[in-house]
This record gives structure tokens, sequence and C-alpha cells, in this order.
């Protein structure tokens, strides 16, 4: 996708050194935009703790790149219990989105069958970039499904624009290009339908205002950021067509784990009848779970997000400033989970389906355990 005009990836090889991967510094948009080198698997399990790339699919690609970095730094005879100890340290940087496991689980089975140092370290590039240009191809054909959908309300309207409502941000910036949520909005657009994006600022980090709003603005595609409580008030005027969201872990039943206040937004669209898509790809779900609400573990994070905003002073300068008291206490949940009765069905690269176990077991036969 583009900024200022120009064709990126979130995170690609450097183009003249092998050694260094380079990812999109996520911390310090809207306001610059800017690289971090990454060099080692430290600094890969940094980029993806500290929030320099956040966004399910391409934290996974991240710990897999993360991988890579380990084998051509550090290789001697102790490689493959080395490479076991780099997969659960990139593992355990972020908890909740399952692709960071279910991409790196894939990477280690595929490595351990090597022999020589060339061979592994040769294997280990191929593959981060082969799962990583698979997320671009799954994420353009949930953009095509998704598309269908859209384009269908757009005839139901005559032509006027469908208003879609979404949370945090499951753009092309949280994946590699295209995103989730985003992408059938992408492809609606390309086809000339006219669509309006609803942003949710998305507190406490703001990825919704901070960078929803600033990919959609380099795509040119028409969107107004509301306060997180806006949702429901536009949903009984009339004001939205459809919900469409991402995820960051799914249950093989469809219960969707995704930013904190994704559930609310559901509630809401349920009582006022107003569809509720998620937007994923396989790697987001975890055949392994059948009870979201149970199950799946909720990040807790700083309570410093809550407590500071971070923006940019009419000096240019970028701050953080306190909004609460130092006494008060305060919780930072990062996600949250909306169980599958809410969710009017999933797009995935596969096609459209129920938020139900027996129609993801059509779609993804070989993944039931
Ligand atoms: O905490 P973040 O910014 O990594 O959270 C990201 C989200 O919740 C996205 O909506 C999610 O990853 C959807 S998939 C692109």
């Amino acid at each position: 996708m583009k900024i200022s005009g120009k064709n990126y990836h979130t995170i690609f090889v450097h183009p003249d050194n092998k050694s260094i991967v380079q990812v999109i510094d996520q911390r310090k948009l809207p306001f610059e935009f800017d690289f971090v080198y990454l060099k080692t698997v430290s600094d890969a399990f940094d980029a993806i703790k500290n929030m320099t790339v956040r966004g399910a699919p391409l934290i996974g690609v991240t710990g897999v790149f993360g991988i890579y970095l380990g084998l051509i730094n550090d290789f001697d005879e102790n490689w493959r219990p080395r490479l076991i100890k780099s997969a659960e340290y990139l593992k355990s940087a972020r908890p909740t989105a399952v692709n960071l496991t279910i991409l790196i689980d894939e990477m280690v089975a595929l490595l351990e069958v090597c022999s020589s140092k060339e061979e592994v370290c040769e294997k280990a590039f191929k593959e981060a970039n082969r799962m990583k240009l698979r997320e671009i191809d799954w994420s353009e054909a949930i953009g095509n499904y998704g598309c269908e959908l859209i384009e269908a309300i757009s005839k139901e309207k005559n032509g006027q624009p469908v208003n879609i409502l979404t949370h945090c941000n499951a753009g092309w910036l949280a994946c590699i290009d295209w995103g989730t949520a985003t992408a059938p909005i992408y492809k609606a657009f390309q086809k000339g339908i006219p669509v309006h994006v609803w942003v949710d600022e998305t507190r406490p980090r703001n990825q919704g205002a901070r960078l929803t709003a600033w990919e959609l603005l380099q795509e040119g595609v028409s969107h107004t950021v509301i306060p997180d409580n806006t949702g429901g008030h536009l949903m009984q005027h009339g004001m939205v067509d459809l919900c469409l969201l991402g995820s960051d872990r799914t249950t093989s039943t469809g219960d969707v784990a995704n930013k904190i206040g994704t559930y609310l937004k559901a509630l809401a669209a349920f009582d006022n009848n107003i569809p509720f898509y998620v937007a994923l790809p396989s790697t987001s779900i975890d055949f392994t779970l059948k009870d979201g609400v149970r199950e799946i573990p909720i990040e807790q994070r700083d309570s410093e997000e809550v407590c500071l905003m971070e923006g940019k002073l009419e000096t240019g300068e970028v701050t953080k400033i306190r909004i609460i008291n130092e006494m008060s206490s305060v919780a930072n949940y990062g996600f949250d989970v909306t169980p599958a009765k809410f969710i009017t069905a999933l797009i995935t690269e596969r096609g459209i389906c129920k938020a139900n176990s027996t129609d993801i077991t059509r779609l993804f036969p070989e993944k039931i355990v």
C-alpha cells in the first residue's frame, strides 16, 4: 500500500544487507515516518514487545524473521536447543495474538530437519519471506471476499456511501499489506464503490486515531475519527451499515479476541441489527481452543498507557502528558472476547463462513485437532 504515493511493506529485508530486517516504527506514527533496523533476535523481541510493530499478522511475521536473525548471528553445534529457546523467547513477547505462536511453531518444525549452518540459515530466510508473502496473499483474498459484502450493501443503498465502523488498526500497518479489516475497504474503494469509514480512536494507545486514520488518509479513503463511545449512537441513527474488525485470536468455535472495546461494539451492533464482520487469516485461528472467554489469554499492559497521552505540541514537539492523578489505580486490559453469537460472519482467505465450528471446519478441514 502507499505512503506519500510510494509502495511499502511493513517489514522487509534491507535491500543491500540480508542480515538486517527493516520495520516501520509504528510508535512514531502519525507524527513521523521512520524505520527501525532489526539485527538480532532480541531486536525482534523488543520491536514486538514495545509496539514498534503491532497487529497480529505483523507480529507473527516479525517473530519468524527474529528466528532467522537468531540463526545467522549465533550458530554452533548447539543451534537446535538455541532455536527452541529463541522461539519460546519470541513467543513470550505478547500473549494474545496467536499468529506469533502459530508462525514460529511452523518455522521451527521446518528448520529442525536441517543439518548445516548454510542450510538452516538459507531455509530460515526463504521461509520467513514465504510466510510474509503468504500473509499478503491471504489479506488480498480477504479483501476480495469482503468487498462482495460491501458491494451488495452499496447496491441496496443505490450507490450511497457505505458506512463502515472499525476499531483499533486492522489495516495494512497491522499486517504486511492490505490489512484484514481494511482489505475489503481498499478493494471496494479501488473498484469505485463509495465508502466512508468511522474510525474508533481506540483508547488507550489510540491505534485507530493514530494509525488507521493515517493509513486511510494515505490511501485517500473517506473517514471520520470518533471517540470510542460514539459507535452505539451512530448505529441507533442509521449511520453505520456494517462493522468490520480484525482478530488477534479466534477459537475453533468462532469466539473472537480483538482489541479491548470490540465486545461493546458487537453488543451495540447486535441490538441495532447491524452486521458485525470479523476479517482474519487462518493464522489468527487457534484451533486448540473452544471457549474464548475462558481460554484466551488477555494481555494486561502498562498503566502508563492509560495515564499518559502522547501528542504533538504546536511547536512540533511530540510529548506525553499525564491525564490521571498519580494516586488512582488503573487497569489496562489489551483485548476482550466477543462471543460467536454476536458475529455475523468471519471473512477468511478461503471465503466467508459463520462463526461456528461446523462452518470453520468446512473451510479448514485439515486444521481440526
Ligand atoms: O495491541 P495491538 O495494536 O497489536 O492490537 C491490534 C489489534 O487488536 C488489531 O485489531 C488486530 O491485530 C487485528 S488483525 C490485523
